[in-house]
């Protein structure tokens, strides 16, 4: 099955090659086509280039009219926690009252009051709660998206999140990584044995959801009044043990430790980064670990932004991600990540689009395969509303912008007049 994307107004990230990621300078460096045309073949991309090199048997085969919109790889979500019950917008209005995350923390709510609704709710009823959000995050223009555990805390309600993750994989055309986060938060029971818990984790969730195949990565929420770096570096190892990368969440509420320790266990990623100084980018510097921050957490409870510039000014690549959860970001929406990464972080749009592309692709173990537009990638990818430029994108904020997204070769959603079939047309 053959398709060509034609009358485009850019094509954008189009790289010969495949790059593992882009840092310090590089990551302003943004290749793209003006007036490009794509091609899609059994579900890949198979060529692209300027207009005057498009194919003569391309008017033959079935096209889309881009009618002027934009194409860029679909986004590379590296940092979800979409499968939840429920919502916590009672915590939300606290918040506004002028309650800390860490205080509703303390009163049971947060991440343990998800973890309440998350029992209470039937696997199928949370599977149905997830893919309202999957489909609304694609229609958004995401392709990829990893998802962590970490509202079960108990050996069998994290290995039903992780099977709701993985029927996801099954069932929906986004690609899907998943992350086991039994170390997410102290569960009550433990308020006074830590170390119960860990052990819990090290010597029973670890092992079960590694004999059901059920994750990529582990994560360990490694921050000041949730995980000491010793407790995530004996957890860390039990991961190893069992073949499964860090990803870990690391200095949202302090210099906590997390960075270094990450790094010293071979994390593919950490994550937050708010509290990141001098020694975290030393220790980040030529690590092979990606820098992933999440504004849209910092912009909603209104903390310390990550000093990005400067990490990107020290050399480092950064990716992004929307966080997407019930408590500190309730929004997958990646096209406003990349205006926060822009508003909040002073990243230039070039930055942000390599920061939620090829970098986050880095980011989730899958730059082979998605994060630019390049022979041989998935065809994972979305086309804009007619816009006068890329800038545009994080310009208009609130606008969404993105009218057509194409997975696996494959229109998914469509809000336009982007014309499927112009060879329909002329026969
Ligand atoms: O990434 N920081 C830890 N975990 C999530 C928040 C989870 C929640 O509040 O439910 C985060 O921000
Ligand atoms: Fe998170």
């Amino acid at each position: 099955m053959s398709l060509i994307i034609y009358n485009t107004g850019m094509l954008v990230q189009t790289r010969e090659e495949s790059v593992a990621f882009t840092a310090g300078k590089d990551m302003a460096v943004l290749p793209v086509i003006e007036n490009g045309w794509l091609l899609i073949e059994d579900g890949i991309i198979a060529g692209f280039g300027p207009p005057e090199t498009i194919p003569a048997f391309s008017s033959v085969i079935p096209g889309l009219d881009a009618g002027g919109g934009y194409v860029f790889p679909a986004f590379c979500d590296p940092h979800t926690h979409l499968v939840y019950a429920g919502s916590r917008e009672k915590e939300y209005t606290d918040k506004i009252r002028g309650l800390s995350y860490e205080e509703i923390a303390k009163r049971g709510g947060g991440i343990l009051n998800s973890a309440k609704l998350l029992h209470e709710t039937s696997e199928d009823e949370l599977f149905r709660q997830s893919m309202e959000r999957v489909r609304e995050v694609i229609s958004f223009g995401t392709g990829a998206v990893e998802i962590k555990s970490g509202y079960g805390l108990t050996t069998e309600d994290e290995l039903k999140m992780l099977r709701v993750i993985r029927r996801i994989r099954e069932e929906s055309p986004v690609t899907v990584r998943s992350t086991f986060l039994g170390a997410h938060a102290v569960p009550a029971g433990y308020r006074d044995d830590r170390r119960g818990y860990v052990n819990l984790i090290v010597e029973e969730m670890i092992p079960a959801v590694a004999a059901a195949r059920l994750a990529d990565y582990i994560d360990v929420f490694c921050d000041r009044g949730f995980f000491t770096p010793e407790e995530t570096a004996r957890i860390l190892e039990a991961g190893a043990r069992h073949g499964m990368r860090p990803k870990i969440h690391a200095n949202e509420l302090d210099f906590s430790g997390g960075i270094q320790t990450g790094v010293e266990h071979g994390a593919l990623s950490v994550d937050h980064l708010e509290f990141t100084g001098d020694d975290e980018i030393a220790a980040l510097l030529g690590s092979g670990t990606m820098p992933t921050l999440l504004p849209g957490a910092a912009f909603f409870l209104g903390m310390t932004n990550p000093p990005a510039r400067k990490m990107i000014d020290a050399g480092l690549p950064l990716a992004m991600a929307s966080d997407y959860n019930p408590g500190s970001s309730p929004s997958g929406n990646m096209k406003l990540v990349v205006s926060l990464g822009c508003i909040r972080l002073r990243l230039l749009p070039e930055e942000a689009i390599n920061a939620v592309t090829v970098n986050a692709a880095y980011a989730m173990g899958l730059s082979e395969t998605h994060g630019s537009i390049t022979v041989g990638k998935k065809a994972n990818l979305f086309i804009t509303k007619k816009i006068p430029s890329y800038e545009f994108l994080p310009y208009a904020y609130g606008s969404n912008l993105v009218e057509t997204v194409i997975l696996n070769g494959e229109v998914v959603s469509n809000h336009t007049s982007h014309i499927a079939n112009r060879n329909s047309q002329i026969s």
